[in-house]
């Protein structure tokens, strides 16, 4: 087999500088919580594919699924010819969903596909084409998905325009200083100032900001974005792409608050590894586009719907929502033991099993990427595979599979402890 560096190479001359690699080492194989390189080294994947693989890397489920599916049909094309595991997959989700009322799903992709199609869906209903998003907002890298995110460095810078009316907000965190007010009156101000209301298609918000740093949206936001809504008939939109299938201890994260989103995109650790999306929304409002208006080509791929089965069974027979919640709170406790006696870790937050630590510069509050790129570096350097997020990259996410045994984890957390102390 190939060593790291020709690998490394072959890459750099064949593939372009845009696509960028984290880590040096490439994958020969992987199993649950662990990544075992090309040269035989092991791994501790808290990046889990980036929130892809809850229930593990091949899950002997999800490849028994995925295996008996390849013996009977690996595609038709939904819109060509029909099958029955894609039907029951959508009245499994419409059932499981915190959506009100009654439900309807359409299968895509990626993640980004379920962002283009459920602003489709919500302009299509409305009748309105402007859209509201976040500072710090990630919802993918098409044109569309990079004109609601909001970042400009590395995701937008040199792209050219973006979709027009889309407007984005603060998004309301302590660590940034942005209260649930702060960002209201920035909607109002947008309402008065930028564009009418009744313009507006959809609001669309990460009930736990994912590449922005993970930020739970607050209780009163969502309250107040969903009133704001009802009034103005606008609809809500949860991308819940990172957030979703048992990461923040609910199989939705939505499922933490009162209120519900008339949309709800899907996508990651719903395939278990395989490229699956969707939108479950409210059915009125996802039978609004005309026969032909939805659906691509792969859309809902018989391998990966079969996986679906499996991820949302071993989900529930797993209990990986109260697995999520015992692993982050037992991460949390470590991590604020550490950050009693460092000034430089300002905030550990988190949802379930989605946590950050964000790192500043003791006294100056700026925020620490050299801190955080060498944590990542020494961490890797043990067997830790770990990944940062942040609009200035200055926050640790872990993302672990909710898989992973104690003994692991627990390396893990001694592994990070060092790192962190030694950073
Ligand atoms: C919240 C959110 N939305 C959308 C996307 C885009 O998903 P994909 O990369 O599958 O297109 C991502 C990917 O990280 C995400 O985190």
């Amino acid at each position: 087999m190939s060593t790291n560096t020709e690998l490394q190479l072959r890459r750099i001359a064949a593939m372009p500088r845009g696509i960028s690699v984290l880590c040096h080492f490439h994958a020969a194989q992987a199993d649950n919580a662990l990544i075992t390189d090309t040269e035989g080294r092991q791994y501790i994947d808290f990046s889990a594919g980036i929130a892809v693989l809850n229930t593990g890397h091949r899950h002997p489920r999800v490849v028994a699924a995925i295996e008996q599916q390849l013996a009977r049909f690996t595609h038709t094309a939904f819109q060509v010819v029909a099958y029955e595991s894609a039907i029951a997959l959508a009245e499994r989700l419409n059932a499981l969903a915190p959506i009100a009322g009654p439900a309807k799903t359409a299968l895509f992709t990626t993640g980004v596909e379920a962002v283009e199609n459920a602003v489709k869906i919500a302009r299509h209903a409305t009748g309105r084409s402007a859209l509201i998003a976040f500072n710090g907002a990630f919802h993918g890298r098409t044109l569309l998905g990079l004109s609601l995110t909001g970042k400009v460095e590395p995701y937008k810078a040199g792209f050219g325009s973006m979709v027009p009316e889309v407007y984005h907000l603060p998004f309301p965190s302590e660590a940034l200083g942005v209260s649930v007010d702060d960002a209201l009156a920035a909607l109002a101000r947008l309402f008065k100032v930028d564009v009418d209301p009744q313009r507006v298609a959809a609001i669309l918000i990460e009930p736990v900001q994912g590449e922005g740093g993970f930020y739970p949206a607050p209780p009163a936001l969502l309250e107040s974005l969903r009133a704001l809504c009802d009034t103005h008939g606008i609809l809500l939109i949860a991308d819940e792409v990172q957030t979703g299938f048992g990461r923040t201890g609910r199989l939705f994260a939505m499922q933490h608050h009162s209120v519900h989103a008339d949309l709800i995109c899907m996508a990651k650790s719903l395939g278990g590894g395989m490229p699956l999306a969707g939108v479950v929304g409210r059915a009125a409002v996802m039978d609004s586009p005309a026969p032909g208006g939805l659906g691509s080509t792969y859309a809902a791929n018989p391998l990966s719907v079969a996986a679906a089965h499996a991820v949302l069974d071993i989900i529930e027979d797993e209990k990986l929502c109260a697995r999520a919640q015992t692993l982050g709170d037992r991460l949390q406790a470590r991590l604020k033991r550490l950050q009693a006696a460092d000034a430089g870790i300002v905030e550990v937050r988190g949802l379930g099993s989605m946590v950050a630590m964000e790192l500043r510069k003791a006294g100056t509050h700026a925020p620490d990427v050299e801190r955080v790129n060498a944590i990542l570096r020494a961490a890797l350097s043990r067997g830790l595979l770990l990944l940062n997020c942040g609009l200035y990259g200055n926050v640790v996410r872990f993302l672990y599979p909710l898989t992973i045994d104690d003994a692991l984890f627990d390396r893990a957390l001694d592994i990070l402890d060092d790192v962190i102390q030694g950073s």
